[in-house]
């Protein structure tokens, strides 16, 4: 036996966001349209879950495509060149196949040679864990920089004529390239699980099983509006700022009922941005954080240098939130 020491790498004192990018999918589907094709009104969707439109993928708007439309946006972003990147993290629950991965095709596909590369899935709180994850590699040294995407096609998941879940789920996708800092971007991450609710959002299987997303919908909105209010204080703590340094709040964009009462519960000034892309959106699951920070840099809202809430919640049930500089 060899009693040789293993010696570890240790990486920057933190992480920081250097970079964002979004894809949305081309189409727009209204609740009208919806309205159309099953039991719903515009009227029932805005006043429940809050959601005016969504969009839904085309064939060739794949989860890989799509990761590598945002990836690239967020690459360009951050002024980095592919062969900078050595860790690419895809966070999906929609990936149509398990093996091969998503994430050696995403690099491949932007020329990032080489790097670290898996897929994870832990359903809507999947970006949170993933950022996490890599920020965590760059503070040890496991990779420099590291490209986190969150993308999702739901729409290959859901029924799309069950109005309980098709007026809810949508597409696309968001990115974040990470970087070595002195002074941290990226705070700690907050995470956790309640595997004994496991069958508040699945896709069953079994002879009975169309293979198609369920939900417990009350079930998952009485966990969401209890249980995670402490998760974001214990985001802030560990970050070391209170709800009054919060420029930016981008919870998962799930239900705009749940995002405003978490708004109010966590006692956020009047100045906070409070990120309302699932009027536009939908729920797109692990895309739904950085496509709504995406949309407001570009709009102006939020800026460069703002100290933003973020949480990701979902099928698991996990969740998982930080705080973040914004790039
Ligand atoms: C899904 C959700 C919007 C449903 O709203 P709700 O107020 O709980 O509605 P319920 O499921 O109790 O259904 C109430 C009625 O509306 C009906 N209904 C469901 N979907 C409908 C739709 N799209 N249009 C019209 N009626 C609908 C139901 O069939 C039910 O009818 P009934 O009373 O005749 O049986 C809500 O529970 C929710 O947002 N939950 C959280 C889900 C979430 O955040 N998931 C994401 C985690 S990643």
């Amino acid at each position: 036996m060899s009693d040789t020491r293993i010696s570890l790498t240790t990486g920057a004192p933190g992480a920081a966001v250097l970079g964002i990018g979004a894809y949305r999918p081309r189409r727009r589907v209204t609740n009208d349209e919806l309205s159309q094709t099953m039991e719903t009104s515009d009227e029932w969707i805005q006043s429940r879950v809050g959601i005016a439109e969504r969009r839904w993928a085309g064939p060739d708007e794949t989860v890989v495509e799509m990761s590598v439309a945002a990836g690239g946006k967020a690459l360009a972003a951050s002024g980095l060149a592919p062969e900078d990147v050595d860790l690419v993290v895809v966070a999906s629950a929609s990936l149509p196949t398990m093996i091969p991965g998503a994430g050696p095709e995403v690099a491949h596909r932007l020329g990032i040679r080489r790097p670290g590369s898996y897929d994870l899935n832990a359903g809507c709180a999947g970006f949170c864990y993933a950022l996490g994850a890599a920020a965590d590699a760059i503070r040890t040294g496991s990779a420099r920089h590291a490209l986190v995407v969150g993308a999702e096609k739901l729409t290959d998941v859901t029924d799309l004529t069950d109005r309980s879940t098709a007026v809810i789920f949508a597409d696309g996708a968001g990115a974040m390239v990470l970087g070595p800092t002195e002074d941290p971007g990226v705070g700690p991450v907050v995470w956790g699980s309640d595997g004994d609710q496991r069958d508040a959002i699945a896709i069953p299987t079994g002879e009975d099983s169309d293979g198609k997303l369920t939900m417990a919908g009350q079930a998952v909105y009485r966990w969401a509006t209890t249980k995670l209010t402490e998760t974001l204080q214990q985001a802030m703590d560990r970050a070391g700022v209170t709800a009054a340094d919060i420029d930016v709040f981008a919870p998962h964009q799930a239900n705009l009922r749940i995002i405003e009462l978490m708004a109010k519960r966590l006692g956020l000034s009047e100045d906070t941005v409070v990120a309302r892309d699932v009027v536009q959106a939908g729920n797109t699951s692990s895309a739904s954080v950085p496509l709504a920070l995406s949309a407001l840099l570009e709009s102006g809202e939020a800026k460069s240098g703002d100290l933003a809430l973020l949480l990701g919640y979902g099928a698991g049930l996990t969740f998982a939130g930080q705080v973040v500089r914004l790039p």
